[in-house]
């Protein structure tokens, strides 16, 4: 009990039925409830257009929490007795009439209201002005919001105004759940309590960094959003940008939400624009076809269900960024990721400068950079890659290189890394607001993207096949050979 919040909290989840609340909020509730840190009397209204009746959709849940917890984590005791703190409420979210039913479920306990609109981003403002016209948003209220905000900024400012007229910025909490992964909140203890390396991360120390996201598993019956959005404003636009920036970003004054969130917005203002000059040098649009994936033939993305034989949406993105600052003058990022790659894999590489003056078997200079992998997923950790002398009478100084390993699973002795939404559902029953979003993040990281896509637009060109199950088109290869380095898993 001892890390119970003593803030009892009302959640209404809007879009409960849907597959983000079914796959991942629910299964994360459930974690918070086994590890006993949902206070006492906290309760949650599930709210959906199905008409059916609570205890229904209790058992649905429940038939989704066995499908989608390990089995090796489900209890039937804890699921049991957080499947009572449920209850369902079927509403239309356009008619403002249903919306006085939720303020009775919400006046029959005085807990701290959490709003969570786990439904497409054109719902956020609807909802946000039918709850405050049912008197169903107090000062208090704090409400939860998924990406994407928008498709670019101007759509971006429109969902951010409607919420904003009804909820004031330290309500809101938008998600970007790599935040709260693991190892993600582990770059700012190791960047800002390490001063070994505080000391090294710049552009006098550092020679490039590479960041990859990358996902075995192609669109997954999500075509008619995927084609609209694309990797870029799926994937760049928010999380890997998020990763730039926690990379680059200057240390914080303290761990307050703002000062973070200043620090990161400083560098989204850094990025040096790519013109359209620049477009063929630094930036790859790819989009698979068919190949195979864990030995498997699968369908490139023009034949997956619900196709559109003609699109040209890109599955995968390499990017070269460049950020105009003291600390990252001269210091490319060139950052990746796409769907049906071989692996699901994201890392980020710090790739250090060798030593000023080399010593040792001219052969062996190409090894001699000390590289810091920092592993988001799978197989959490990091490992710092050194340079070692090789064991044996007759290796003279032949160098070798090899990690100073930390995978946090056996260091620590971690039964279980918890999943992103279990946090960041934590942090927003405490107030937190340091792993979610703040508006002018959103809007810089728009800006810089949207003229990436603007160019692409007016140059016309269809994006790069590469074979499902490769790691994407050689372009992407290329762009990166020209500039004498390789991508790490190449070299
Ligand atoms: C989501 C994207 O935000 O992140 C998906 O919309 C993507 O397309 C997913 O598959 C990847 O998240 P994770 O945590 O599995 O790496």
């Amino acid at each position: 009990m001892a890390n119970q919040i003593n803030t009892r909290c009302d959640l209404m989840l809007f879009g409960a039925l849907g597959d983000l609340a079914q796959r991942k909020l629910f299964p994360a509730l459930y974690q918070l409830e086994r590890a006993r840190l949902l206070a006492d009397g906290s309760r949650i209204l599930a709210i959906a257009r199905t008409d059916a009746s609570a205890p229904d959709i209790r058992n649905q849940l429940l038939a989704k929490l066995r499908q989608h917890v390990k089995s090796s984590e489900f209890d039937a005791s804890v699921a049991d007795a957080f499947l009572e703190r449920v209850d369902y409420k079927c509403l239309d979210f356009t008619d403002p009439s249903g919306f006085s039913d939720l303020n009775d479920w919400r006046d029959s306990a005085n807990n701290q209201l959490i709003v969570y609109m786990a439904t497409p981003p054109s719902m956020y403002g609807v909802i946000a002005r039918n709850l405050r016209a049912a008197d169903c948003c107090i000062d208090k209220t704090r409400v939860v919001v998924e990406k994407p905000i928008g498709h670019d900024l101007d759509s971006s400012r429109v969902i951010n105004d409607e919420l904003g007229e009804v909820y004031n910025e330290s309500q809101l909490f938008r998600i970007d759940h790599y935040l709260g992964k693991e190892t993600v909140q582990n770059l700012i203890a190791l960047r800002f309590a390490n001063n070994l390396f505080a000391s090294q991360w710049d552009q006098n120390h550092i020679s490039h960094v590479e960041i990859t996201v990358a996902e075995s598993v192609g669109i997954e019956g999500r075509w008619g959003y995927f084609d609209k959005a694309g990797q870029i404003r799926d994937m760049i636009q928010n999380h890997l940008l998020q990763l730039l920036c926690l990379i680059a970003m200057d240390p914080p004054s303290d761990l307050t939400a703002d000062s973070i969130r200043d620090e990161k917005v400083k560098v989204l203002k850094a990025l040096r624009r790519i013109t359209p000059d620049m477009m063929e040098r630094y930036v790859v649009r790819g989009q698979y076809v068919a190949g195979t994936s864990n030995g498997k033939p699968v369908p490139g993305y023009l034949e997956e269900e619900g196709a559109n034989k003609g699109s040209s949406t890109e599955t995968f993105v390499a990017l070269k960024v460049e950020i105009d600052n003291w600390r990252w003058s001269g210091v490319p990022f060139y950052i990746r990721t796409g769907k049906r790659l071989p692996e699901k894999l994201s890392q980020i590489i710090i790739h250090f400068k060798p030593a000023p003056h080399y010593i040792f078997d001219p052969d062996q200079k190409h090894l001699a950079n000390n590289k810091l992998i920092i592993r988001l997923q799978p197989d959490e950790g990091m490992a710092l890659k050194i340079l070692t002398k090789d064991q044996g009478l007759d290796k003279g100084m032949r160098l070798r290189q090899g990690p100073l390993e930390l995978t946090f699973s056996e260091t620590f002795d971690t039964d279980r890394i918890p999943d992103a939404y279990e946090r960041l559902l934590w942090e927003v029953m405490k107030g937190n607001q340091y792993l979610f979003v703040r508006r002018d993040e959103v809007e810089h990281a728009w800006r810089w993207v949207d003229q990436v896509i603007q160019n692409w637009q007016d140059i016309g060109e269809p994006p790069k096949r590469y074979a499902a199950g490769t790691w994407g088109p050689v372009a992407s290869i290329a762009m990166i050979t020209r500039d004498g380095r390789s991508w790490y898993e190449d070299a």
